[in-house]
Formats: structure tokens, C-alpha cells, sequence
């Protein structure tokens, strides 16, 4: 995908943003004061390791998910959408390729009603103009045109991704999330499909939010990568030299953990008991080599260490360095 876009609209605004679920249990804030903004033909990676709320960030903005304070905005339009216009532009701005595929997909919808919904129902488009426009967008993602009168069950994973790339696609939309697009695919159909989102990235001019936890993916792909943790933005890096500009202890962890494909032993690296933490303290302190004694007294806040290079890290830019 396009790395030095200089275009400059902002087409998604996010501020302080923090969605919170409630259940029996309590209550799990999945994202917390977050804030991110998104430019035209912007390619932006979001990493961060399961749980961490990327989906649930993503199912805020298409809308899917109530928020409990901060803003959403997509090209003028505030979330929550009020009127059924706002909906309707909503939609055609923004598209999503869903993590689960087969979710996605409703197994008695053929392939091709499947693509044309967006078109119907955003685009009132009929006849032969919406064969012609699901026929170019079976062409465009590699797909013989005789899929389309094909079902879910008929076709495999891969092409199952093609098809839902496809529905995201139709309606031109400024910008596309991705959250984890080809986790559920084999290995071999993984390139396939990287290859086939980054050509339609380059051709058509949409922004992306791509979401994945793997880093070198998203560093192949996009211009600027956020890392989250626990739900919040811990560093915002551009996509210059991953390897040794990275510096939040998190970001360094998920980076080692990537090239040791080890396990997750954080848990095991700092032995704090959790009565000891402070809960407005930084959220990586029981896990932090470099933690220091306000790092349990003082949420960090985001601050700028470099071009377009921001960190929450009480050890980089400032006085305990
Ligand atoms: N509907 C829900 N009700 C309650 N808690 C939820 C719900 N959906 C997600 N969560 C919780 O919110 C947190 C964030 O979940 P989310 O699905 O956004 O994470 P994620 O980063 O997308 O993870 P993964 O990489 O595994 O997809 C998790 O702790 C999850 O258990
Ligand atoms: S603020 Fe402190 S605990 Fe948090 S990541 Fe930085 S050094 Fe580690
Ligand atoms: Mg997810």
C-alpha cells in the first residue's frame, strides 16, 4: 500500500474515545481514551495482542457498538448516526472486512446478492446496471464470473475472502477497516489475499485501518502503525525502521515475541502482586523491565518523541528518561 501519501483531509477522527461492555460481572473497558485520526489514501496499522480491543475500536466506528464517551467522526458525520441520510453516507464512506468469514457470510445468500446488497441498499442500484458493477467486482477480485450464482458452502476460504473484499469494495468507500482480514485462512491463501488488498489500495485511493497482531504484516503494508494495550494507544510510530525505532516496553515485547514466535511470557517477567498496583498507574507496569517507582503512581500520556513519533512511557520524553 502507498507509504508517503501526502494527501492531508482527515477523513476519521477519533477523540478520547472509550467503549465499555457490561455484563453480570461487571464492567470491561475494552477501549479506553482513545484517539486517532485518519487521512485520505492513509494506510494505518493497528497491532496489539488478543483481547487488547481492536475489534471492539473497529465495531465502535462502523457503528455496531455504542460508546460511553468521546468522538467518532467520519467525514462530517458524528457517531451516533441520527438520521437515516447519515446512515446511508455512513456506509458508503466506510466498509468493513470482517475477522470471521464465515460469519460473515450468510450461507443461504448467494455469492452474488451477497456482493450487491451494499449496492441495492446504499446505491439503489437495479438491473443491469448492478449485474454489470457485481460482474466488475468479480473481475477485479480474481473471481470467474459464474461464482456469483454460487453459496458459501461451494466455495473455499480464500475465495470466500475474495468475495467479502468484494462487498467491501462496491460501494467505493473512503476508507476500509481490516480487522484481521487473513487469520482465518491457510498460509498459502494469506499472501493472496495481502497481495489483492494492496493492489486495490493503490488503485482505487481508500484509506485503511488494518488491523492485525502481526507486526511485520502490518509493517509491509502500512505508512503508520498504532500500538494498543489493554485499550489504549501506547506508541503511534510511522512505518520508517520498525526494529529499532520501536521503544515502548510493550511494542518491544510484542516485536520479540513476533521474531521468537514464543509464547506469551510476560506474566512470568515481573512478579507483582496485583494488590500492590495502583489503577491509575501505566497498565504495562506488572509486566515493564524499565518500570520505575511513579510508573505505578502516574498514568503516562501519549507525548512526541519524534516525526509523527508519539509514546505513553514515563522513560521517553520526559524527565525520567
Ligand atoms: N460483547 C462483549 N461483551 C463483553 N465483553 C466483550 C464483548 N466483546 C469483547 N469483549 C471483551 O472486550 C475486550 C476486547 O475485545 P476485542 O474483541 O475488541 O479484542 P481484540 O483485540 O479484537 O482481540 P482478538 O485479537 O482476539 O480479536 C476483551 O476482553 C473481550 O473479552
Ligand atoms: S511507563 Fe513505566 S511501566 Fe509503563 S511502559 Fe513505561 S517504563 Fe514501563
Ligand atoms: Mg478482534
Amino acid at each position: 500500500m502507498q507509504k508517503n501519501k501526502n494527501k492531508t483531509e482527515v477523513i476519521l477522527k477519533i477523540e478520547d474515545l472509550t467503549v465499555e461492555y457490561f455484563s453480570k460481572k461487571g464492567k470491561k473497558r475494552a477501549v479506553n481514551r482513545f484517539s486517532l485520526t485518519i487521512k485520505e489514501g492513509e494506510c494505518v496499522g493497528l497491532v496489539g495482542e488478543s483481547g487488547c480491543g481492536k475489534s471492539t475500536l473497529a465495531n465502535a466506528i462502523m457503528g455496531f457498538v455504542p460508546f460511553s464517551s468521546g468522538k467518532i467522526c467520519l467525514k462530517g458525520n458524528q457517531l451516533p448516526l441520527k438520521k437515516q441520510t447519515q446512515v446511508r453516507e455512513h456506509y458508503t464512506n466506510v466498509q468493513m472486512i470482517f475477522q470471521n468469514i464465515n460469519e460473515s457470510m450468510n450461507l443461504r445468500q448467494s455469492v452474488f446478492d451477497y456482493i450487491a446488497e451494499p449496492l441495492r441498499n446504499l446505491k439503489k442500484c437495479r438491473g443491469n446496471d448492478l449485474d454489470r458493477q457485481v460482474g466488475k467486482l468479480l473481475e477485479i477480485t480474481g473471481l470467474p464470473q459464474a461464482y456469483g450464482g454460487r453459496y458459501p458452502a461451494q466455495i473455499s476460504g480464500g475465495e470466500k475472502q475474495r468475495v467479502v473484499i468484494a462487498k467491501a469494495l462496491a460501494v467505493q468507500p473512503k476508507l476500509i477497516i481490516c480487522d484481521e482480514p487473513t487469520s482465518a485462512l491457510d498460509v498459502s491463501v494469506q499472501a493472496l489475499v495481502i497481495e489483492l488488498l494492496r493492489k486495490m489500495q493503490k488503485d482505487q485511493q481508500m484509506a485503511y485501518l488494518f488491523i492485525s497482531h502481526d507486526l511485520p504484516l502490518v509493517s509491509y503494508l502500512c505508512s503508520r502503525i498504532v500500538v494498543m494495550y489493554d485499550g489504549e494507544v501506547v506508541e503511534i510510530i510511522p512505518n520508517v525502521d520498525l526494529m529499532t525505532e520501536l521503544k515502548h516496553p510493550y511494542s518491544q515485547d510484542l516485536l520479540e515475541a513476533t521474531f521468537s514466535k514464543q509464547s506469551d511470557e510476560r506474566i512470568v517477567k515481573k512478579q507483582i502482586q496485583y494488590h500492590e498496583l495502583q489503577s491509575n498507574g501505566c497498565q504495562y507496569y506488572p509486566y515493564c523491565e524499565l518500570a520505575i517507582g511513579i510508573c505505578n503512581e502516574s498514568r503516562p500520556q501519549l507525548k512526541k518523541i519524534g516525526e509523527g513519533h508519539e509514546i505513553a512511557c514515563h522513560r521517553y520524553g520526559g524527565k525520567h528518561e
